[in-house]
């Protein structure tokens, strides 16, 4: 037998602690494609031709995607030796779940043998599965293993197999501890040749743009009804579509509220508590249009899902005044603010930290007085907020109530009361409050489980009720102790249901369907949160490099904005502002996609499995009809069929391809698609009860 040996890939410690790991970076690591070294080995096998046999390490593994580090040769995630219930192994490859490599054969492969298992430095939690696929059909699959089950071996027969799926899934219980091992894995080879590692397929997948061009005529996007506080600054830009100039009327506005008729944009008081049925008027030269608006003052914000964009996931600890200010400017060029994207929000990092790489980022977290100051790129965070006001726009920040931030900045801890006033002074209108360094503060609290996750929300909760604007309260704690079955009774307009998305796209839909779990949570002013869009290009973590595109074929990118659409999850792009191309914009500006978010019923959407690989979303809309997604998380494509007794729907009803925006004809029984791999097909179905525009 002979072993084919191809030298050994570059491989780094990753294992640094945070609540939600950060994946490999592909680009961050080269491969070290060393020589050929043919080894000649003994007996010929059961091929009656002697098989060449090429170990899973010494592949390049920088195509290998996993959840979180990178994958380890010849030694564990945790840099030791292999090991499975006890037993060691000389050689194999240390994994983290959800992980993934694609090898092309080309039909050469003859067997491949492993023995798997979970590793023995993972820690308590560790669940998973290995799966392997050949051309779409798997090949092998073993139960969910956990720390201390026995390795299982592989030994499968690759005759004839092009495309090869080595999986490590993440058994269930999301990917914390699940570090995985494909000890003593090696391939028999037919001929002198190596399985190649290649990119997952489809991501080269033709960029279609479904959206149509916005008419010339206007069309008043945005939500049906909107919260705000009586008393408070009011101010709403009316996202339109269409030619400018536009002229704007609106009849039925509360004469606190003045509008600006040509650029949309009311701002005054908020009238006093009660409903204002107000409907909108929008006229160019090419035609009009009109739309219901119903202004509920009271103590309710946030009544359908907050819409804006996020730094964090482009420019990380990179983020400047200046580049919130150009995203601003995008938001409202690029036609976002036209479909209703209105929030321009801070993540991380815009305050001084004890330390930091950027000495601009370095100082002291307040001044004498306890005041909370910005770091050196933000010179004038109320310059900044007016800004982004003067466009009709709003304007978030975020901290944490721990002494310091995820990325070490200053937080709140112990300076609540005076962070909540400032935060309104600098006229900020929505709060991304993150745990993090809570985690130390809680430790020491003798205070019971759940009171100490809902404690320092429900202070700040408070605080910013008490200001004299409203502030949208966002949690951000990865779904500790139930957040959804308490988040709004402290206070919070949306929560995080989970960890960070991170770049582990590939996880799109399991996220999805992870947050679906907790629709009966969603409704008008209370939303579920599954972290931000990330389509377009999007920046690479700790890293000075320039944002790259997003991992996701087009397919994926569409199923991405409709899974949370249909979930009615708050949409936060938080890719590149400054690196917007059509068929970007086109996945994010659709006004019927966007509509099925912003319904005013609130509903999450509900998930109906149809097989392990295939899933119906379903969300009953306000105007009788319903949103159905129908997705596909396999590789290939494949006939999804939704029914109408899946749907309880009777009789004939008409259907509407949201994304072309064009109708399909009425369908007496079911409704029938061919569903790209990794993606979905969204549709309306039944007639529209006469409602406002
Ligand atoms: C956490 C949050 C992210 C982001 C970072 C900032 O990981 O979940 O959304 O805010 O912190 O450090």
């Amino acid at each position: 037998m002979r072993t084919i040996q191809l030298g050994s890939t570059r491989v780094g410690s990753n294992d640094r602690c945070h609540p939600d790991p950060q994946p490999a970076s592909p680009t961050r690591w080269t491969s070290a494609l060393a020589a050929i070294v043919l080894l000649l080995g003994s007996a010929a096998d059961a091929f009656g031709a002697t098989p060449y046999v090429v170990r899973l390490d010494a592949l390049d593994l920088s195509l290998m995607r996993q959840g979180w580090g990178r994958p380890q040769t010849n030694r564990s995630m945790r840099l030791q030796p292999l090991s499975i219930a006890g037993k060691t192994f000389e050689y194999g490859v240390g994994t983290h779940a959800h992980s993934a490599l694609w090898l092309d054969l080309a039909g050469g492969g003859r067997r491949f043998q492993a023995q798997v298992g979970v590793d023995d430095a993972a820690g308590g939690t560790a669940s998973i599965q290995f799966r392997i696929t050949g051309d779409g059909k798997v090949l092998f699959q073993t139960e969910i293993l956990k720390a201390g089950s026995p390795a299982q071996a592989v030994d499968i027969d690759l005759t004839n197999v092009h495309t090869l799926l080595l999986e490590v899934l993440d058994g269930g219980n999301g990917v914390e501890f699940d570090h995985g091992n494909w000890a003593e894995a090696r391939f028999l080879m037919a001929a002198e040749q190596a399985p190649r590692p290649i990119r997952r397929p489809g991501l080269d997948e033709p960029r279609i743009v479904l959206t149509p061009k916005p008419a010339p005529a206007p069309r008043i996007n945005g939500p049906l009804v909107y919260g705000a506080r009586p008393g408070n600054p009011f101010l709403y830009r009316i996202p339109t579509q269409g030619e400018r100039p536009i002229t704007f009327s609106a009849t039925g506005l509360p004469d606190t509220l003045a509008l600006d008729t040509a650029s949309g944009i009311i701002r005054g008081t908020t009238p006093k508590r009660g409903e204002y049925a107000v409907t909108l008027r929008a006229r160019n030269a090419k035609g009009s249009d009109a739309r219901s608006f119903r202004i509920v003052s009271g103590d309710r914000l946030a009544l359908t899902p907050p819409m804006g964009w996020n730094h964090w996931y482009t420019h990380y600890d990179r983020v400047t005044e200046t580049l919130m200010r150009q995203a601003a400017d995008v938001m409202v060029q690029s036609g976002m603010a036209d479909v209703g994207y209105q929030y321009v929000n801070i993540d991380d990092c815009w305050m001084n930290a004890p330390k930091h790489s950027d000495p601009m980022r370095v100082g002291p977290g307040r001044d004498a007085s306890g005041n909370l100051l910005p770091n050196r790129h933000f010179p004038d965070l109320k310059g900044l907020t007016d800004y982004i006001h003067s466009k009709g726009l709003k304007a978030g920040t975020y901290t944490s109530p721990g002494p310091l931030t995820c990325a070490g900045f200053t937080g709140a801890w112990q300076f609540e009361a005076q962070d909540a006033r400032q935060f309104a002074a600098w006229g900020f209108d929505f709060l991304k409050y993150d745990w993090c360094s809570y985690g130390d503060i809680a430790k020491s609290s003798t205070d019971e489980e759940r009171s100490k996750l809902i404690k320092p929300y429900a202070l700040m909760g408070r605080l910013l009720r008490e200001q004299p604007r409203d502030i949208v309260f966002n949690l951000c704690q990865y779904g500790m102790g139930n957040v959804w079955e308490w988040g709004a009774e402290v206070g919070g307009h949306c929560w995080r249901t989970a960890g960070d998305l991170g770049f582990e796209l590939d996880r799109i839909f399991e996220v999805a369907l992870r947050n679906a779990e907790h629709r009966a949570w969603s409704r008008p002013g209370e939303w579920n949160d599954p972290d931000y869009i990330q389509i377009g290009y999007i920046g690479a973590a700790h890293e000075m490099g320039q944002p790259v595109p997003c991992p996701l074929s087009a397919s994926e990118q569409y199923a991405f904005m409709a899974l949370w659409s249909l979930s009615a999850a708050p949409l936060f792009f938080s890719g590149d502002m400054g690196n917007l191309d059509a068929f970007t914009l086109g996945v994010l500006c659709n006004p019927e996609v966007i509509a099925i978010d912003q319904d005013p019923l609130g509903q999450g959407g509900q998930v109906r499995e149809l097989s392990p690989e295939t899933f119906l979303m379903v969300k009953d809309l306000a105007d009788g009809t319903k949103a159905v997604g129908l997705f596909n998380r396999s590789y290939f494509p494949s006939k999804i069929t939704a029914t109408w007794e899946q749907l309880s729907l009777h009789g004939r009803q008409p259907v509407r391809d949201v994304w072309r925006q064009k109708d399909l004809g009425s369908h007496r029984h079911s409704f029938e698609a061919t569903v790209p791999a990794r993606g979905g097909v969204l549709v309306k179905i039944g007639k529209a009860a006469k409602m406002a525009r």
